[in-house]
Order: structure tokens, then sequence, then C-alpha cells
């Protein structure tokens, strides 16, 4: 279990991190979701000791981060964003290195790594230097040594970026699998994979935890509706463009087209499931030659500007200029 009372992080006169408070129970898996400078790393760091908090504390498994942060280092398993690993290890000497640190007993140790290597799909670079690895890669030796020592608690941030799409899928199945047994909190700017990994999301920005849901977050079932707006469908086709763009607008639950190099995305009302058929009959019905159909749902953006009235253009500032004293 993770309980989180009150964190604050100062960064001078920037509040990474202001007054936050959640839970998670034992074996519920539960994602970070917040834009660029949002605090879920600051989180993170706090919690795997990493970072000392300037207000606020938290505990671990039973175990609190400022009391005890060697209990908690043993109990916790933490991929950090910037994966840092000795360079002149091999991958499978940093895994050895890693669970020596955390006290895993010898009997045993060659067979729990061996899994890892398999899991985190690591086979193949087990014997290279961790310096000379690929950025996936990078991230996978990350993850691995996050698992060793089987601890009750993952912190993973941003466990997937940068991964190729079959990687992606693998790690996400792997996160599923500690489903019950293992608590689970990662970070992610994913929408989609936040629905597919977790039960409950919590939502940071600006340091601090939005939504009237706050503590409790939102349940993934819920995110695509609360990020409400539209579905798009996107459809390229060769030929006749401005026929089938007509002939699209006369879909009915059609409510804009805007028209692409290669096609028209099509911002629709209704039941995507009912209107989708229709809109590829028409593109045929048309003349046009289908190359091909895609569903957009509604974005983070859009999930982001219902919750906290901001837009995430590059213009928002992130600053907070509060004096830490009055806090
Ligand atoms: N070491 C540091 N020194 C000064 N400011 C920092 C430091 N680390 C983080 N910050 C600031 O704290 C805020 C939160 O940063 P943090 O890295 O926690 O965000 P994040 O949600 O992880 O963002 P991202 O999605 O980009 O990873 C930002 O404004 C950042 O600039
Ligand atoms: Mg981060």
């Amino acid at each position: 279990m993770i309980i989180v009372e009150g964190l604050t992080r100062w960064y001078g006169p920037v509040a990474a991190l202001r007054d936050v408070s959640f839970r998670i129970e034992t074996g519920e898996i539960v994602g970070f979701l917040g834009p660029n400078g949002a605090g879920k790393s600051t989180a993170m760091k706090i919690l795997t000791g990493s970072v000392a908090p300037s207000a606020g504390t938290a505990s671990l498994a039973g175990c609190d981060i400022l009391s005890e942060p060697a209990a908690v280092r043993r109990r916790v398993g933490f991929m950090p964003e910037q994966v840092v690993l000795y360079p002149d290890q091999t991958v499978r000497e940093l895994l050895d290195f890693v669970a020596v640190l955390k006290g895993v007993p010898t009997a045993g140790r060659r067979e729990h790594l061996d899994d890892i290597v398999g899991r985190c799909g690591l086979r193949d670079v087990a014997g290279k230097l961790v310096g000379s690895l690929s950025h996936g890669y990078r991230k996978r030796a990350g993850l691995a040594q996050a698992l060793v020592g089987d601890p009750e608690i993952l912190i993973l941030d941003e466990p997937t970026s940068g991964l190729d799409p079959q990687q992606i899928v693998g790690i996400r199945e792997l996160i599923r699998s500690f489903k019950g047994h293992r608590t689970v909190l990662l970070s992610s700017h994913i929408l989609t994979e936040v629905e597919a990994t977790c039960s409950r999301v919590l939502i940071l920005n600006r340091g601090r935890l939005v939504g009237q849901q706050g503590a409790e977050g939102v349940a993934a079932s819920d995110l695509a509706g609360l990020a409400g707006g539209p579905v798009r469908v996107i459809l390229d086709w060769d030929g006749n463009r401005e026929g089938v763009a007509a002939a699209l607008a006369e879909v009915a639950g059609v409510d804009e087209i805007r028209i692409s190099e290669t096609g028209a995305e099509v911002l629709i009302a209704g039941n995507p499931v009912e209107i989708r058929p229709k809109l590829v009959e028409s593109v045929l019905a048309a003349g046009g030659q289908l190359q091909g159909v895609q569903d957009k749902g509604p974005s983070l953006e859009d999930l982001f500007l219902r919750l906290t009235g901001a837009n995430l253009g590059p213009d928002e500032p992130s600053r907070q200029t509060d004096d830490p004293e009055e806090s």
C-alpha cells in the first residue's frame, strides 16, 4: 500500500508538488497523468527516496520514506525516467549487482534473474555493456533492475516511452500481470496506455491533483468519457477528392469535415460503430479508392482542457511564483 500525505516540493520559487495526498491499495495499478512539468517524476523520486520533500510524508508497504528510507528501497522497485546505469557493466552484471544490493538470496538468484531477463526481452543483450545499449534496450534494462527482488511495490516513470510498438505491447502486458499482487504507480503521457494498464488514474497539473476527484483520481474506464469531445475518424482515399468529401458531409451524424492531404478527418457526433461503415460506403459510392480508416478518440489534451480549463500549449506558464512561506 502507498499512503501519501501532503507532499510538497519547492525548487526555489517553483512548486513542483503542492500538498498532494493519495492512497494506493495493495495490488492496485494506478496511473499518473499530467502534462510536462506537472510533478509526476518529482512525486516518484520523493516516494523512492532520491529527492526529499519540502513538506508532507509518505509510507510505502508500511515504511516511512523519511525515517526508514533503506527499508523503503528494499521493498520498492523504481524505474526512473532517465535510467542511470553503470555503462561498463553488462546487463547481466548490472542485475547481479542490484540483486546483491537488494539482498536477494544466492539460492535461486540465477533463475530469478533469468526470468526477469526473459520477461523484459533482454536475452539478446544480456552480455552487452549497458553503455552500448540503444535507448529502448536501456529502458528495458531499467525496468528489469526495478523487478529484481520481486518488490511488492513498483514505481515506473514512463515505462514505455521510446520503446518500439511490439515492446510497448509486451511491457504493458507485463505490467498488467502484476495486478492483484503488486502495487504499481506508473506515469504516462498516453491516454490509451493508462486506460489499458491502470484501474485508476491520478491527474496532476502544476504540482496539484486536479479534478473534483482529487485524491480519488478517475476510474481508467471513465477517462475517455471525461475527455469528451467528438470521436474523429480519419479516412484516406485516392481519387475524386471533392466528390468524396461532399458525400461524407451528407452522412447522418457527421459534425465536421477537415480535408487533409490524403483524405479527411471526420468529426462525428454519434456512435462511431454505426457511423463508420456509412462513411466507408460513401467514400466508395462517390468513386474514392479507400486506403485507410482509423478512429481517433478524444486526446489527453481534451481531457486536461476539461479538467483544468487550462490549455497545454507550449506557452502555458509552468512556473508558480507563490511565496513558499505562505503555503
Ligand atoms: N532538479 C530540479 N531543479 C529545479 N526544478 C526542478 C527540478 N526537477 C524538477 N523541477 C521542476 O519541477 C517541476 C515538475 O517537474 P517533474 O519532472 O516532476 O514533472 P513531470 O510531471 O515528470 O514532467 P514530464 O512529463 O516532462 O516528465 C517542473 O517545473 C520542473 O522544472
Ligand atoms: Mg517526468
